[in-house]
């Protein structure tokens, strides 16, 4: 197993505790943020950007989900994208995809699985 390649986000319990997780990460050689979150049990990660206007998903609300708790929501203008593919489900950027990051669980331990990406202090 290349370990060199993963990088720790936290332990699965701290996703359990809490809605979501943000992480600073350079990812293909741009400064951004990621959304870790757990989705029926299973954990998730995509960089958090909204294709529409290129802003967070947690720009105007300390919150990525809906009130559904079904779909995870840009604050900025309501666009919704299933969890577990990152494809908006909203008409005007329909079929387009968060980006998703390969997240591996070791021993209750999270790390990012990418190749590309770095976490930042
Ligand atoms: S910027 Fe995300 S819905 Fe408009």
């Amino acid at each position: 197993m290349q370990h060199n390649r993963l990088k720790a986000v936290c332990p699965i319990q701290v996703l359990r505790d809490t809605r979501y997780l943000t992480r600073q990460i350079m990812f293909k050689g741009k400064a951004c943020s990621a959304i870790i979150f757990l989705f029926d049990g299973l954990p998730y990660s995509y960089v958090n950007h909204c294709m529409h206007m290129h802003r967070p998903l947690n720009c105007e609300q300390d919150a990525i989900f809906d009130e559904t708790g079904q779909f995870l929501r840009c604050s900025m203008h309501g666009f919704i994208f299933d969890p577990t593919t990152g494809v908006c489900q909203s008409p005007v950027c329909y079929g387009e995809r968060l980006q998703a990051l390969r997240l591996q669980e070791i021993e209750g331990i999270l790390y990012f699985a990418e190749k590309h990406l770095n976490l930042m202090a």
